[in-house]
């Protein structure tokens, strides 16, 4: 699917999922809307863009869990760009700990930036949105499985696939197609917040996924105007079958997983 001269708005995009949706945009000509707070790496996407084919590049730098600054932000796209025809709401990142062990402000901070920062951006963008446009929302396996240790960051990656499957009927009716993504652990700084220091991912960056694969779950998402997208794993596709329908034995298999790793420590 060609975007030539599409306006393309994306949250997140100074490094991982982000930057690479970006580059995949650009390669088929978008014109690209690049948000985050880091504006020398966003610079760089911006430039990696450019080389790419983009057909332009904008920088807005914004800390979407902030209100007044995402509603500000969509203004000046507003202003500058008219319409848009598609919004990829990937700006986030996660904690991992158990609820004993976390602030309440960092379960905040989580719900701010990964679940209000998709719901500001897309109610504020949405009056510029017509019929052939997408939204294109970024959960997470941890928003279809209740994992442990996550309660805060799964709890805003539930309310981001919820939020999803709620407004892809209201906006059907209008043309407007949604979709939601859910990769599992992926090859980016997100492991890089401190709260990962003991998780095993950190110790084995071969068995996540590259996300230059998740970024052509996006555009294949959609191409084929697919809602979810959920990672191709067996593993996950049993687990999330199973806690669909014989919840017990999820909750089973969890629970002893959690001991397992309780003893271990
Ligand atoms: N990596 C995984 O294993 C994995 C798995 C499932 C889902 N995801 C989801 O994928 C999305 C992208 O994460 P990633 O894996 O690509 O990690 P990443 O490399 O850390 O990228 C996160 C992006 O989000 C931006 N961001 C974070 N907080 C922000 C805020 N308050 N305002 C504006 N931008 C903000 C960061 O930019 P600045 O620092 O410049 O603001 C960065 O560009 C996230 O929603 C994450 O939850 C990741």
């Amino acid at each position: 699917m060609a975007f030539d001269g599409k306006t393309v708005v994306i949250t997140g995009t100074s490094s991982g999922i982000g930057r690479e949706t970006a580059e995949a945009f650009a390669e088929r000509g978008a014109r690209l809307v690049l948000i985050g707070r880091n504006v020398t790496r966003l610079n760089e996407t911006k430039k990696a863009c450019l080389e790419k084919g983009a057909l332009e590049a904008v920088v807005f730098r914004c800390d979407v869990s902030d209100y007044a600054l995402a509603k500000k932000t969509c203004a000046q796209i507003k202003k500058k760009f008219g319409s848009v025809d598609v919004l990829v709401n990937n700006a986030g990142y996660g904690i991992y700990g158990a609820l004993r062990d976390t602030e309440i402000k960092d379960i905040e901070g989580l719900m701010r930036t990964n679940y209000f920062g998709t719901v500001y951006f897309t109610k504020e963008l949405l009056p510029t949105m017509g019929r052939g446009s997408h939204i294109v929302n970024i959960s997470s396996m941890a928003g279809k499985l209740p994992l442990t240790n996550y309660s805060g960051y799964c709890a805003s990656k539930f309310a981001i696939w919820a939020f999803s499957e709620s407004i892809y009927h209201e906006l059907k009716w209008d043309g407007i197609d949604v979709h939601v993504i859910c990769p599992s652990a992926t090859r980016t700084h997100f492991f890089d917040n401190e709260s990962f220091a003991m998780h095993p991912h950190r110790r084995q960056p071969e068995r996540m996924a590259d996300p230059k694969e998740v970024a052509g779950w996006i555009m294949d998402a959609i191409e084929r105007g697919r809602l979810e997208t959920v990672s191709p794993s067996l593993k996950e596709y049993i687990a999330v079958f199973l806690l669909a329908n014989v919840p017990w034995l999820y909750h089973r298999i969890m629970q002893s997983r959690y001991v397992k790793r309780q003893i271990q420590r």
